[in-house]
């Protein structure tokens, strides 16, 4: 048995989506070779770790999060072998790799549910969650799921309904019963044991849901299942049947967890996960909780939802910290400017995460600021919440409106191929790509990020560098500082002995700093990192300028 350490609180995570990656034999779809061929790229930037997302068989219903079976590869994707020869070369350049570990649901073609659905009595029935319909011959539960719709599915043949909170293809799996427990434990072990550094957990606070199944206020199910009754216990149990066993990393996604609920799911002593991926700053920039509804993000509200997040994991459990996945639209476009200010907006909102307490995740085509996309015709949208979405909305918004949502909040805007170079498709295969590439990519690919010095690539690079030499990055305590200023984001990380100071300007005006506390410190301290190419005075912020300073 190894003992668990905690490596990962050093260590910056990126993020691959093998889908959109690159691809090497011309079919339009990433695979594994593809992935190979550029870890020279990824060791270069300075990353430790490097989640997959799913890369298990499945129908692709939602681009692998739908999974039919957990121990083989997808197809296109590659072999096993591929996949033991990635994690050898990985290893080989001291990269470590963490799967995508997606069990509160399976895809409706995994054989469990294949079996599930032949009778009431099948063995696996009880693998995934069956219910009679109401007297009435309604849902068992007024809930809507993620991806539109009711979250039950009638079955004709055996007159029930199963429970999926995302799309009907996405069964959700039975955690009450230990049987299935024990085989996804099982599972679980057969990947660590090929040697795998650690999972990233789907919606893992999904899984517990209250069994006695009560309706929802307005169809809100939520409050049944985020969080539910025995997520603890089951968590503990999977640490303690599992992860216990090996020296590596987890990280919970976990829609709807609070600050609260973070401090007990990442506390050490409490041996569930190592950290959770919040959703609360990823929600200020849309209205009643709805991601489509657009708000203008307001700045004191994000710097007020990171000091709380910060403050409250402080020496007690851990953050993890991202801008960006593949489900979330491009920073660059949704928190910075993604045309004049482009490179350097881009830097700055790097800085303004990359100097927190916490482990960062970069996702793939963020280091070099790729950008939301614009297709004209909903037929190049692949996302299946998108595209049900639109569906959805038609009697009640216009076209336009809907794409100007689509525009800001679709999961597209991630998914777009990764823009290498200028030749067709941005040099991400030779064949029709699954998706369009982002029209962009002869202005912004990797060709020309690693060309020049001053890119963002490199300045990633710097960020990720700092982290390993400067302690305090990873131990400080965070203060916010000009609380009220609603265009700078201001911040301490306070040492025993030293202070970073962090200053980024969040709008295209140029800010003259007044604040006391601020202006006290900068003059006497280190510069440690900055946006700006010239030196100038240090109290006045460019726009989106970024700067870091060392106090001793
Ligand atoms: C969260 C994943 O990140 C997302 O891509 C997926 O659609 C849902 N979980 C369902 O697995």
């Amino acid at each position: 048995m190894k003992k668990a350490t905690d490596w990962w609180k050093k260590c910056v995570v990126y993020q691959i989506y093998p889908r959109s990656f690159n691809d090497t034999n011309g079919d339009g779809i990433g695979d594994i070779q593809g992935i190979i061929e550029k870890l020279d790229y990824l060791k270069n930037l300075g990353v430790d770790v490097i989640w997959l997302s799913p890369i298990f068989d499945s129908p692709q219903e939602d681009n692998g999060y739908d999974i039919s079976n957990y121990t083989t590869i997808f197809e296109p994707y590659g072999t096993m072998e591929d996949f033991d020869q990635l994690v050898a070369e990985m290893h080989q350049r001291g990269l470590k790799v963490v799967m995508d570990l997606v069990v509160n649901h399976t895809s409706d073609e995994h054989q469990w549910f294949i079996e599930s659905k032949k009778s009431k009595n099948n063995p696996y029935r009880d693998y995934y969650i069956w219910r009679d319909g109401k007297e009435n011959g309604e849902p068992p539960t007024n809930w809507g799921s993620v991806f539109g719709g009711s979250t039950w599915q009638y079955d004709e043949e055996t007159e029930q309904y199963y429970l999926h909170l995302f799309a009907s293809k996405q069964p959700d799996l039975n955690w009450e019963n230990p049987k299935l427990r024990t085989e996804i434990y099982e599972m679980m072990k057969f990947w660590l044991d090929k040697g795998i550094d650690g999972f990233r957990m789907d919606v893992i606070n999904f899984i517990s849901k209250d069994t006695s199944y009560p309706d929802g206020v307005n169809g809100d199910g939520g409050p049944f299942f985020v969080n539910g009754p025995r997520i603890h216990e089951f968590l503990k149990e999977m640490n303690r049947e599992v992860i216990s066993n090996y020296d590596v990393m987890t990280v919970g996604e976990m829609p709807g967890a609070l600050t609260d609920d973070a401090k007990v799911y990442t506390n050490p002593e409490n041996e569930e996960l190592n950290m959770v991926f919040t959703f609360e700053h990823m929600n200020l920039d849309c209205v009643y909780g709805d991601k489509w509804n657009l708000k203008q993000i307001d700045l004191v509200e994000l710097k007020e939802n990171f000091e709380k997040w910060q403050t409250s994991l402080h020496s007690i459990g851990w953050n993890s910290l991202y801008w960006n996945n593949h489900d979330q639209p491009r920073i660059v476009s949704r928190f910075g400017n993604d045309q004049q200010y482009r490179v350097k907006s881009a830097k700055m909102l790097a800085t303004c995460l990359h100097m927190m307490q916490g482990t960062p995740y970069i996702y793939q085509g963020e280091e070099i600021g790729m950008t939301n996309v614009q297709f004209d015709s909903l037929d190049d949208y692949r996302d299946i919440e998108l595209l049900n979405m639109y569906k959805d909305r038609l009697s009640d918004w216009s076209h336009e409106k809907i794409m100007e949502a689509i525009y800001a909040k679709g999961r597209d805007n991630a998914r777009t191929p990764i823009q290498w170079d200028d030749s067709a498709n941005g040099g991400f295969t030779t064949g029709k790509p699954w998706i369009k590439v982002n029209p962009r990519y002869r202005e912004i690919n990797t060709k020309e990020a690693l060309k020049n010095p001053q890119s963002i690539y490199y300045y990633y690079q710097q960020l990720i560098q700092l982290r390993k030499e400067q302690d305090i990055i990873t131990t400080g305590k965070f203060e916010l500082m000009m609380r009220n200023d609603d265009k700078v984001f201001a911040y301490k990380r306070v040492g025993e002995n030293e202070t970073l100071l962090v200053l980024c300007n969040f709008s295209d005006q140029s800010i003259h700093l007044h604040d006391e506390e601020v202006l006290s410190y900068l003059y006497d301290a280190t510069l440690v990192i900055t946006n700006e190419e010239f030196e100038k005075e240090r109290n006045v912020l460019a726009p989106y300028e970024s700067v870091v300073y060392l106090l001793r």
